[in-house]
């Protein structure tokens, strides 16, 4: 993981716990999900995890990138999402968890000052850094696989270039360290060309261009991303498909968080706002399709809000406010407050993102993994190809997906068997 924070700790911390019997993965699809094969009355529904092959968790070793030395220990005491109580019942392990040196290109991040960061004379000299570090992870834990997962902090907003778009003028713009390439960007290089499958937890562009496309379809190796879906976006991909689905119209939604973790403090900043606000407003527009119902939708008014506030750390408050309209225009509202933890909505993606992405690495599939849309804010789809954002709709994917890969009739609903 590029970026040993609070949720790549939350995670790790979890997985160690989990191993040693002291703590349960909820919110893991993986972990306790199950799976319904065949007929409602064939009574078949495994384990999710038993079900495909998926990594055991005792076989799983971690590592990182951070632009701090903290060792994952330090690095989760500070972001204070766990307490003592059950870091410390897993501090040897921790410990011994010391990121390497970072690729840090500050105008990416302003609000951060790293220290422990790589040097190199060129970006496409970073890329081959990362690279040796990559293959020194490999052979010193004895990993016969590895996956990547984007757990970094947000980078400022940057649009697709004339140097995204093909894998030469990547290459090229690397070797002249042009200014669209930013530090996700290197390490998605790098994981690419090393057969690494990448996930992107952060709305920057990182393996969502062109060029990363191709070089994710050239060495064979499946991407996914953007931005883990976790407290208020959730929450909005199933409250707008159920309004939708009654034919409920919508005025207004307005949205405002609270966070006072290292994640807000970087959020403060205009710049990586931008690339999350991007990501967070384009739900709402996928989902309701405002240009076929332009009666009930036509006129939303969304807008989404960030705020910076210390004391609250990781425990994120989300608040919705949703007017909308009834019978003859009448209108109504709903309030939702979401007294969340972020890291800890988060924890459970990266690890079901690791193992189905290092199953579909298995399984022969390369590029986009449009299936994994499920885990995210922004999802990545093929050019042309409009994202699917309702939860439930990303859900049966994800699930037929997997029927798909071991054989399995995919599941449709209809059920008109049940009565002939
Ligand atoms: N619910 C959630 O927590 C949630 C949801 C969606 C997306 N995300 C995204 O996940 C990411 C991680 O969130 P977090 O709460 O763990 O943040 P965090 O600030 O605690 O951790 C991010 C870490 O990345 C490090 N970092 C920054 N630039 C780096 C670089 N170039 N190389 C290596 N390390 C680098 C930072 O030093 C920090 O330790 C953020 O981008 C956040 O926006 C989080």
């Amino acid at each position: 993981m590029p970026g040993l924070g609070a949720v790549a700790t939350t995670m790790i911390a979890g997985v160690l716990l989990a191993r040693r019997g002291q703590g349960a993965l909820v919110g893991s699809l993986t972990q306790m999900g199950t799976i319904r094969l065949g007929k409602r009355t064939d009574n078949r529904v495994p384990r999710i995890n038993e079900f495909v092959p998926l990594a055991r968790l005792d076989d799983l070793v971690f590592g990182g990138w951070d632009i701090f030395p903290d060792s994952a220990y330090q690095s989760a005491i500070h972001a204070n999402v766990l307490g003592r109580d059950h870091l410390d019942r897993v501090r040897d392990e921790l410990e011994t968890i010391e990121p390497m040196t970072a690729v840090f290109y500050p105008e990416c991040v302003r609000r951060l000052h790293g220290t422990h960061i790589k040097r190199a004379r060129s970006k496409a000299e970073m890329v081959e850094l990362v690279r040796e570090d990559i293959r020194r992870f490999r052979a010193t834990n004895g990993c016969d696989r590895l996956v990547a997962i984007w757990c970094g902090s947000t980078e400022s907003h940057v649009e697709p270039s004339q140097v995204h778009q093909s894998m030469e003028a990547f290459e090229a713009g690397l070797r002249r360290d042009d200014p669209g390439i930013g530090n996700s960007q290197i390490y998605a290089w790098a994981c690419l060309k090393e057969g690494v499958p990448f996930a992107n937890g952060a709305p920057n562009l990182t393996v969502d261009f062109p060029a990363a496309w191709q070089l994710a379809h050239e060495h064979r190796v499946p991407i996914a991303g953007k931005d883990f879906k976790t407290g208020q976006t959730l929450m909005k991909t199933v409250v707008a498909p159920g309004l939708k689905a009654r034919m409920l119209g919508i005025r207004g939604w307005f949205s405002t968080n609270i966070l006072g973790n290292r994640d807000g403090e970087v959020l403060d900043d205009p710049g990586s706002f931008k690339s999350k606000e991007v990501s967070k407003l384009g739900v709402l527009d996928y989902i309701l399709q405002p240009e076929v119902y332009a009666a009930l939708y036509g006129d939303l008014f969304h807008k989404v809000r960030i705020e910076y506030y210390p004391p609250r750390g990781d425990a994120k408050e989300g608040w919705d406010n949703i007017d909308l309209f009834g019978w003859l225009g009448y209108p109504m509202q709903i309030k939702i407050d979401f007294l969340c933890r972020d890291s800890i909505l988060a924890a459970p993606i990266v690890l079901d993102l690791a193992l189905l992405l290092d199953l579909a690495q298995r399984a022969g599939m390369k590029g986009i993994q449009e299936w994994l849309s499920f885990y995210f804010k922004s999802p990545m789809t093929a050019a042309g190809l409009y994202p699917e954002h309702d939860l439930f709709i990303q859900l049966m994917k994800l699930k037929n997906t997997m029927r798909w890969m071991r054989g399995e009739p995919p599941i449709t609903h209809l059920g008109h068997e049940y009565y002939d």
